[in-house]
């Protein structure tokens, strides 16, 4: 993308992921295309059911099979992952790729120490002892900030904070140093302190090791904060995409307006009332014909013959900046001028 001189190490080629239901195909991705440099993070955003976790879940190969239709390309240091053996991609993950989700409690075994959670990934993809992979897991506590980690390697997971919880889950993560972290809403659940110190490790580790980071939210906010670049979601497709500064100063869709409108200035309190995007997001079932985001648009109507609701405008991508809408680039300058003024005065 736009902000990195780099040969990127991840590159999602016209992904379409479609889970067959009793109700019909859900096409829960649809064509998505990306690229992730290392040193550098991705932040995606889009609202709840847009597509976000099937995309780094069909990444890291931990779709169900049985139901999902895939196609496109995902190269990951040059490696098609689609076409990779199950045993292949058990190696990838966790050595070359792994993931922090939403709910570390979730994700971490009751039944076993924190240390021998962490030192047991370590083992399975090095080899290693069981002393140098406890070890290595107070290393990891270590890094991730976790107070005494040679005691605290012993305990269980309930015996930790919220907080520590994701700090620990960050360490299994990070413990084989991959080189593409997928962070799914790592922070959510957690109070904006400890937000703040999860984010500042991440980008602590991210320059000591050179990951490639893909960073998954809600908040444009924590996008302002830990993104190079952002991808848009909206329905299964990407609607916008950019360097942070140019989708967070100047966005180019109306559903990227939408979101800057519904959240609190970036730059400190403005006097703007905050205007929540109206409707709710499509059914990947039965999406809306034509711009999926049509039935919830402010500017439908600007464009003529009923161009929105009945043509997929298409994403036209120069340099890693684009967008996918039938307004020209003049309308839209004219249309969201008055969002810019009142953001930006
Ligand atoms: N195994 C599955 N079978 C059928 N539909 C699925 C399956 N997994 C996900 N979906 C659907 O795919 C769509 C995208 O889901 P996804 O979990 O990627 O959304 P998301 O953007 O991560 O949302 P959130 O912000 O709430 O986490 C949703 O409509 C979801 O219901
Ligand atoms: S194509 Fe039409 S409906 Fe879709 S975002 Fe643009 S103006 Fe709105
Ligand atoms: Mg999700």
């Amino acid at each position: 993308m736009t902000s990195t001189d780099q040969q990127p190490f991840l590159s999602v080629k016209d992904l379409k992921v479609h889970f067959s239901t009793e109700d019909g195909t859900v096409k829960a991705v649809d064509g998505l295309s990306f690229d992730v440099a290392k040193g550098k993070t991705l932040g995606i955003v889009g609202e709840s059911g847009s597509g976000k976790s099937v995309t780094n879940l069909t990444i890291l190969g931990l779709h169900d099979p049985a139901h999902t239709t895939i196609e496109g390309e995902i190269l990951l240091d040059g490696e098609n992952l689609l076409t990779s053996s199950p045993r292949e991609l058990e190696r990838l993950r966790g050595n070359k790729m792994s993931m922090i989700f939403q709910d570390a409690l979730a994700s971490l075994s009751p039944y076993h120490t924190v240390g021998r959670q962490i030192g047991e990934t370590y083992r399975k993809h090095t080899g290693a002892s069981k002393k140098e992979s406890r070890d290595r897991a107070i290393e990891m506590l270590r890094r991730v900030g976790i107070p005494q980690p040679d005691m605290r390697v012993d305990d269980y997971p309930h015996q930790f904070s919220g907080g520590m919880r994701q700090r620990a889950m960050i360490a299994m993560a990070l413990v084989c140093d991959p080189e593409l972290l997928i962070a799914d809403e790592p922070t959510t659940a957690l109070d904006v302190t400890v937000q703040a110190q999860i984010m500042d490790l991440l980008k602590d580790l991210q320059q000591e090791f050179g990951t490639a980071i893909i960073f998954i939210t809600h908040d444009l906010g924590v996008i302002a904060d830990i993104a190079d670049d952002v991808l848009v979601m909206y329905g299964g497709r990407c609607v916008e995409r950019g360097t942070k500064r140019e989708v967070l100063r100047s966005p180019q869709h109306p559903y990227t307006l939408g979101l800057l409108s519904s959240m609190p200035s970036l730059e400190g309190p403005v006097d703007v009332p905050l205007s929540p995007i109206p409707g709710s997001p499509p059914s990947l079932l039965n999406p809306p014909s034509g711009c999926r985001f049509h039935p919830r648009c402010a500017f439908a109507d600007k464009v003529s013959g009923g161009l929105c609701s009945t043509a997929q405008p298409a994403l036209d991508v120069v340099d890693g900046r684009g967008s996918a809408c039938h307004l020209t680039l003049d309308q839209r300058d004219e249309f969201f001028a008055d969002f810019a003024v009142s953001r930006h005065n």
